[in-house]
């Protein structure tokens, strides 16, 4: 499989006296189009979850209200990472192995897929997570 690197980028806001409102769109600062949106929030102290990476599904990961830390380790690098705006977004390559943690309580961590759900896409055992992006 060809190496790539998920990286921060960030979201256009528009912000006047109103509040502020920010923009994802597909193709734009998603370098794909969304298929699947789901959430995570009210998460108890001490969560740690995902654990897992996947075949072909590429995922944007935003905390739409307070912060939440992620783990990645694409097999060479492992690092972590403070979501911590609204206007901060993960794009997160199927082939980085992730967990998610520190969420605040107030966190809720807003995820655009590339493919609706499929269980076959996970790989949720770290010895064929290595057999298959080992080495890249
Ligand atoms: P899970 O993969 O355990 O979440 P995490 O990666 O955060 O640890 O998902 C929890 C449950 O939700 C599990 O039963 C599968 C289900 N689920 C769906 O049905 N559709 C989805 O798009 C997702 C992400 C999960």
């Amino acid at each position: 499989m060809s190496a790539s690197y998920s990286r921060i980028e960030e979201i256009s806001e528009f912000g006047d006296e109103r509040g502020f409102l920010a923009v994802l769109e597909n193709n734009r600062v998603l370098p794909f189009e969304i298929n699947r949106v789901f959430y995570i929030y009210k998460t108890l102290p001490g969560v740690r979850r995902g654990f897992h990476a996947h075949y072909k599904t590429r995922q944007a990961l935003v905390c739409v209200s307070g912060s939440c830390k992620v783990y990645l380790d694409n097999s060479i690098r492992k690092t972590d990472i403070l979501l911590d705006s609204p206007t901060k977004i993960l794009i997160l390559e199927p082939n980085d192995w992730h967990e998610m943690y520190d969420f605040s309580t107030d966190c809720v961590l807003l995820v655009l897929a590339s493919h609706l759900y499929d269980s076959e896409d996970y790989i949720r055992d770290y010895d064929r997570f290595l057999e298959v992006y080992g080495g890249e």
